[in-house]
């Protein structure tokens, strides 16, 4: 494990539960400063508390704001700008993703999920990033996905949006090379988190990585100023380098009987 996060401001979005809470714990436990933003600021409060008492020091940050919402980027970089905060390390986790088949699900969450995971980094990547360029040190870490790999039927515009996380981290990583502003992208394969609430979808545990182990590994992998992480079980490497063999038809029609297997074409909205 690499301890050297002291001295780094991390902002870590979607921090008020699933991987984005556990990259916040591991952040804090190795030494980091972290501000914490997601939507539910309850969660992220008690979230700050713990954090200060496992770790003392100055309570974490809270930041509520919605990345989706077309002004909600700008509010944010507002308030970290009006509270004097400095930011290190841009950790882009918040994201979300509908299932089920395309047209059978309605079009408002996906077109919020495409706002949230496209636009709402894109706009924290490109004021933060700046700041990190004109200091030339620190760094970006963007969360995508092993579905960025292949087109996936029943998850089809959530895998969209990781594709794009992927090309344009790799773009991005390129100019910003010789900066001094490192820029990574990780791309788990399934984690035990809520991602699925709300729907009948749900992510096997047993066949899926724990939050803590996914963030532990990221930031290894970040600390060793690796260009790409796949944190989690060697497994999920193996299948992105099949996906990159394969013809693309071949791994839409072996991702979509994957994915009805897990009855995803089915899904519907159950009650929380
Ligand atoms: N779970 C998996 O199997 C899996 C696999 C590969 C990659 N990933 C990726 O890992 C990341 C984290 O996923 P997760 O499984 O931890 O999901 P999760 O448990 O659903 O958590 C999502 C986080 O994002 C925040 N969020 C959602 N909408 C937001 C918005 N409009 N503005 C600001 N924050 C928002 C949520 O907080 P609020 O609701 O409080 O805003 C929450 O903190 C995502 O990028 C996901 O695509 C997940």
């Amino acid at each position: 494990m690499k301890e050297d996060y002291r001295g780094v401001t991390a902002l870590v979005t979607g921090a008020s539960k699933g991987l984005g809470r556990a990259y916040a714990l591991e952040l804090a436990r190795r030494g980091a400063r972290v501000i914490l933003l997601a939507r539910s600021e309850g969660d992220l409060r008690k979230l700050a508390a713990e954090l200060r008492e496992q770790h003392g020091g100055p309570e974490a940050e809270v930041i509520t704001g919605d990345l989706a919402d077309p002004d909600g980027p700008e509010r944010i970089l507002r308030e970290l700008h009006d509270r004097g905060l400095t930011v290190d390390l841009l950790l882009n986790n918040a994201g979300a993703g509908s299932v089920g088949p395309f047209l059978g699900r309605p079009i408002e969450p996906q077109l919020r999920s495409v706002g949230l995971n496209v636009s709402g980094l894109l706009a924290l990547t490109h004021a933060i990033g700046a700041e990190l360029v004109a200091r030339g040190s620190g760094g970006i870490i963007n969360v995508s996905s092993t579905a960025a790999f292949q087109p996936m039927p029943y998850q089809a515009s959530y895998a969209g949006t990781k594709a794009f996380v992927l090309s344009f981290t790799e773009a991005l990583a390129e100019e910003l090379r010789g900066t001094g502003v490192h820029v990574m992208a990780a791309h788990p394969g399934a984690i035990a988190t809520g991602f699925f609430d709300g729907t009948s979808a749900t992510i096997d545990a047993k066949a899926a990585d724990t939050p803590a182990t996914v963030a532990a590994d990221t930031l290894d992998d970040y600390a060793r100023r690796r260009s790409v992480s796949y944190p989690g079980r060697a497994v999920n490497r193996a299948l992105t380098w099949s996906a990159r063999l394969l013809p693309r038809p071949v791994t839409a029609r072996l991702a979509g009987s994957f994915n009805r297997r897990l009855r995803l074409h089915e899904t519907v909205d159950v009650g929380q």
